[in-house]
C-alpha cells in the first residue's frame, strides 16, 4: 500500500505543517479535529456527552523545539484541565512528552507533567500520555513510573501491540489504568511484528492479559472483530463493564460509538483540537487512506 508510507512521510513535513497553522482547519481535517480553540474542544464534548459519550482531550502539536514551545504547551494543558472543570463536561486530557518538552530537555518535561498530573489530581481528573515512537518509548515508561509515586491514580499511559515488549510492559504496569493500542507508527522488523494479523492476535492477547490481572483497561479501537471479542470474553470471564472501556477517535465510525454506549459500555472519544493539526491529520489518513475521502470531501466543499 503506497498511501500509508506517503502520508507518513506528508505527516513529518515541517513546512506543511508551519503554513496549515495559518491556514485553519482545511482538507476535510474538520471531520476528525473538533476545532482550533478549547473553546471548539468544549463544544464537541458536551455534544458528545449528550449523546451518551464520554471523551478525552488532546491540544495537538508537532516539532516542539525550544522550551518556550514546551511551557506554551503545558500551559494549554493546564488550561484544557480548568476548562473541563468549570465546563462540567466529562472529559479527561491526553497528551504528548514530546509536546512537553522531552527532546528539549528531560527535566523540564518532567516538571511540567508534575504541574499537569498534579492539577488533574486536584480538579479529580485523569491524565493519559499517549506512546510515540519506539524511540521514546522507554523515556515515557520511565516518566509515567516516576509521575505514579506522586499520583498514582491520575496518570496511565498507552501500550502497543505490534512492540514485542508489549506484554512484558503490561506485566510490569499491572494495576494501571492502561490504553491499549495496536500501534501507529513505522517501527523496524527487530522490534516490532510487522504481520496484521499477529499484531491483532497480539492485541488481543494484551487486553485479555491486563483484563485477568483485574487492571483498568481501556481499548482503544474501531475495529469491531476486537470489540465483538473484548465483549464475549468479559461478559464470560465476569469482568464488570467498571473496570474497562472502549475508544476510539473523534469522527470515526461514530454510529459504532453510539451502539456501544448505548450497550452499557464506557464509550470515551479522543478529541483533537489545536491549530497544529496538520501532522495529526496526516497519520490518520495513513493508518486508513480509506479516509482521503475526507479530503476529497474538504477540498470540493471549498
Ligand atoms: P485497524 O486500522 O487495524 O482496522 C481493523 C479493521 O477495523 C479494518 O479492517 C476495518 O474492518 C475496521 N475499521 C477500522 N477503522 C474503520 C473505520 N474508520 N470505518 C470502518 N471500519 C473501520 N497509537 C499509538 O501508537 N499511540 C497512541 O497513543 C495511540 N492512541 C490512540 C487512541 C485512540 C482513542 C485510538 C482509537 C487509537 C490510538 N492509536 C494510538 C492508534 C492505534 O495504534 C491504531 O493505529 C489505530 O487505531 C488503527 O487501528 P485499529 O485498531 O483502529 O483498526
Amino acid at each position: 500500500m503506497v498511501l500509508k508510507p506517503m502520508f507518513l512521510y506528508l505527516s513529518k513535513n515541517k513546512v506543511l505543517n508551519r503554513g496549515a497553522k495559518r491556514w485553519g482547519l482545511k482538507m476535510g481535517a474538520k471531520q476528525v479535529i473538533a476545532g482550533v480553540t478549547i473553546n471548539d474542544a468544549m463544544i464537541a464534548v458536551r455534544e458528545l456527552n449528550d449523546k451518551g459519550l464520554v471523551a478525552t482531550v488532546d491540544h495537538v502539536g508537532e516539532f516542539i523545539t525550544t522550551r518556550e514551545e514546551a511551557l506554551e504547551s503545558a500551559d494549554y494543558c493546564l488550561q484544557t484541565l480548568k476548562a473541563i472543570s468549570e465546563t462540567g463536561v466529562k472529559c479527561n486530557l491526553s497528551l504528548k512528552l514530546t509536546q512537553l518538552g522531552l527532546d528539549v530537555e528531560r527535566e523540564l518535561c518532567y516538571q511540567n507533567m508534575r504541574k499537569i498530573v498534579g492539577k488533574a489530581e486536584e480538579l479529580g481528573n485523569f491524565v493519559r500520555i499517549d506512546m510515540e515512537d519506539s524511540a521514546h518509548c522507554q523515556q515515557t515508561l520511565d516518566l509515567l513510573n516516576e509521575l505514579r509515586e506522586e499520583f498514582p491514580h491520575s496518570v496511565g499511559t498507552v501500550i502497543q501491540a505490534y512492540l514485542y515488549r508489549a506484554s512484558q510492559d503490561v506485566t510490569d504496569l499491572q494495576g494501571v489504568n492502561l490504553r491499549l493500542v495496536k500501534g501507529a507508527y513505522k517501527e523496524p522488523s527487530q522490534i516490532a511484528i510487522q504481520d496484521k494479523k499477529e499484531i491483532d492476535d497480539n492485541y488481543l492477547a494484551i487486553i485479555k492479559q491486563h483484563l485477568l490481572s483485574g487492571s483498568y483497561t481501556a481499548i482503544a479501537t474501531h475495529d469491531h472483530m476486537i470489540i465483538d471479542k473484548v465483549k464475549t470474553f468479559c461478559a464470560e470471564e465476569g469482568i464488570p463493564k467498571t473496570q474497562f472501556e472502549f475508544q476510539m477517535l473523534y469522527g470515526f465510525r461514530k454510529e459504532l460509538q453510539e451502539t456501544i454506549a448505548k450497550e452499557g459500555y464506557t464509550m470515551r472519544v479522543y478529541v483533537p483540537y489545536g491549530t497544529d493539526w496538520y501532522g495529526y491529520y496526516m497519520r490518520r489518513l495513513a493508518e486508513r487512506p480509506q479516509n482521503v475521502s475526507f479530503v476529497l470531501r474538504g477540498l470540493l466543499s471549498k
